[in-house]
């Protein structure tokens, strides 16, 4: 085409969109608060939601993933003012939208921006799907137990909630958490000696199907979500094993002790 017809189209062929490279949704969630995209963006369930306070205004982006194709949360980012979605004090006195622009964003970090929007579907916590470990090394076999995949995540309990987080558990989170049929186990082990999260909790599935229909059942998302609203930020891994335990063949217990 000549240049002034590309010219009279925007600049763009007809019909040009930009599919963005695929992302990492932790990092995007990440980066959803290192941006500030969380002080003017609610979404529901999220820890930073609840600590949004009252900053700066912006549609709830609870859901968001279902409703939309990736390139319009790329054109949402780079150009807010592409698509003006009407709300109170969403548009300047300028006539432009109060989202700021990012010129400082990579590519990458827009990709991972991308597909944490896109994993905000109602039953959010698909992206934990996507994180599935590698089969470890060489490794001394795990006990029997019934389970047969795991949701582990590692984190450090948000300063000062430890209290309000195990009466919570205790008197409410467990029981509801176990109201779900294919939720065999949960689990919590504190590994203080290395750097890095001390805490680990592990939800054992009876199968893939069990945790497929968890991590898609918006009921318990938000009950994990809950659950995470007491740790910091971290990610969810899927293992297909007990992600921590007393390996008997390099576990000894000295003689005459009592059986364990
Ligand atoms: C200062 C507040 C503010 C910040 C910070 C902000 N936004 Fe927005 N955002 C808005 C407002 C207001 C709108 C609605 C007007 C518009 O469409 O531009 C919006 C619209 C959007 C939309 C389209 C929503 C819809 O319903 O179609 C997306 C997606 C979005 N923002 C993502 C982000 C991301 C990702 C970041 C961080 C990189 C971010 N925003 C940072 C205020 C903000």
């Amino acid at each position: 085409m000549t240049m002034d017809a590309l010219h009279r189209t925007g600049g763009v062929p007809p019909g040009w969109r930009l599919t963005p490279p695929p992302g990492d949704v932790e990092n995007g969630r990440r980066l959803f608060v290192d941006f500030g995209c969380s002080s003017c963006h609610a979404v529901k369930g999220e820890p930073f939601a609840a600590k949004a306070g009252a900053q700066g205004v912006g549609p709830e982006l609870t859901g968001m993933g279902s409703h939309h194709p990736p390139e319009y949360f790329v054109e949402s980012i780079l150009n807010p003012d592409a698509v003006v979605v009407d709300g109170p004090g969403y548009v300047g006195p300028d006539g432009r939208s109060v989202m700021p622009a990012y010129p400082e964003m990579e590519l990458g970090q827009l990709a991972d921006l991308v597909a944490y929007l896109q994993s905000l579907t109602a039953g959010g916590m698909q992206h934990v799907l996507a994180s599935v470990a590698s089969t470890p090394a060489e490794v001394p076999a795990p006990p029997p137990v019934e389970a047969s995949c795991f949701i582990v995540q590692a984190y450090d309990v948000n300063p000062g909630d430890l209290h309000a987080f195990e009466t919570w558990f205790k008197d409410e989170g467990a029981a509801r958490f176990f109201a779900y049929d294919g939720l065999l186990s949960i689990e919590t082990w504190v590994d203080v000696a290395h750097d890095g999260p001390s805490m680990v909790t592990a939800f054992g599935f009876r199968d893939d199907a069990a945790l497929a229909r968890f991590v898609d059942d918006p009921a318990l998302d938000q009950l994990a979500r809950a659950f995470d609203a007491f740790a910091g930020p971290h990610g969810h891994q899927v293992v297909r094993q007990p992600p921590i335990y007393r390996a008997a063949t390099l576990s000894a217990d000295r003689p005459g002790a009592p059986a364990r």
